[in-house]
């Protein structure tokens, strides 16, 4: 196996008495999308910061492409692309002037991928950043983290201030991304964006990782949703004694059920009612994930 693209072994960032991210371990698997979540405050954009070298941590260790952040050695950024949380970008200069400078510091002598990139997201190249709305200057960023096509993004809510089409083609160009063997953490605060295009998860709170999971995993332990339609009175009580289901609601010809795990006992046992019609709906990982969002007080500011 190679090194994983990011590993994180109790990295803790502490500002004063107060730690803003505290022992966090978790590793970043080579190829995948990696999804970042967790509540405002909750320690994202510092662990992050950390990864970039930006931060010193203050205790543990942080391996980004196999050199330590800390230490100073800053080759590794040279493969990756970072877009900040908050853009900090020169508002005299007009994007172009911009993407040239960093194409040269990055040795990005094919500039095909970097026009590809800015038709993608219609990218204003031509009036200075200062004067761009905050979505539009978002998207000069997001081209300049993703133009020299770098081993690793590192990218800290990407599509905040994005319009909905143009959050369909980031999600595009994310799985185009790691379909090219390449590797993105994503933090982000768009629960939908992230089942969609997240391998793994982990969500961070209070600076402590709460889970690390594959979204598949998650999604087998939440419960998935079907209602069933009789064209006759029926007994569903058989259906309570399947493992792992919960009837939620039922009247002499429907029943809505809830299940977890694998879906075969739970139509054997539908059928055997002789139904007329059956929805089912995938599992929701919105609910698990707001859970872990709320009842924060007393943890994160
Ligand atoms: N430079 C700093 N000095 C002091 N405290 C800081 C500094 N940077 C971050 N913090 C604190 O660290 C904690 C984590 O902040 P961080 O920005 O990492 O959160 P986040 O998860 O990125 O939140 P958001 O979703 O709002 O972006 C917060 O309590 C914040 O106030
Ligand atoms: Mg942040």
């Amino acid at each position: 196996m190679s090194t994983p693209p990011i590993s994180l072994d109790r990295l803790t960032k502490a500002f004063g008495s107060r730690r803003a991210v505290d022992e966090v371990s978790m590793t970043v698997p080579e190829g995948q999308v990696f999804g970042f979540l967790g509540p405002n405050g909750a320690g994202k954009s510092t662990t992050i910061r950390c990864l970039l070298g930006l931060y010193h941590p203050t205790s543990g260790t942080a391996r980004v492409l196999g050199s330590d952040p800390a230490t100073g050695d800053a080759a590794f950024r040279r493969e990756v692309g970072y877009l900040p949380g908050e853009l900090h970008l020169p508002d005299r200069l007009a994007g172009a002037d911009v993407l040239a400078r960093f194409g040269r510091i990055r040795g990005v002598h094919d500039t095909a991928y970097a026009d590809a990139l800015v038709d993608r997201f219609g990218a204003d190249l031509s009036r200075p950043l200062g004067v761009l709305s905050k979505g539009n200057k978002q998207k000069v960023g997001l081209v300049l983290a993703f133009m020299a096509r770098p081993r690793l993004l590192v990218l800290d809510e990407p599509t905040s201030g994005l319009d909905p089409l143009l959050q369909d083609e980031f999600s595009a160009l994310l799985k185009e991304t790691v379909a090219d063997g390449r590797t993105v953490l994503l933090s982000s605060h768009d629960l939908d964006e992230v089942q969609r295009v997240a391998d793994r998860v982990a969500i961070i709170r209070a600076g402590r990782v709460v889970v690390d999971d594959t979204i598949d995993s998650l999604r087998a332990r939440v419960p998935h949703t079907m209602e069933v339609t009789f064209d006759h009175d029926v007994d569903t009580s058989c259906l309570a004694d399947v493992p792992g289901v919960t009837v939620t609601s039922t009247t002499p010809r429907t029943v809505r059920l809830g299940w977890s795990g694998s879906v075969g006992p739970v139509l054997s046992a539908v059928a055997a009612l002789r139904p007329v019609d059956v929805t089912a709906r995938p599992a929701d990982l919105d609910e698990l994930f707001h859970g872990y969002y709320r009842d924060t007080e007393g943890e994160a500011a």
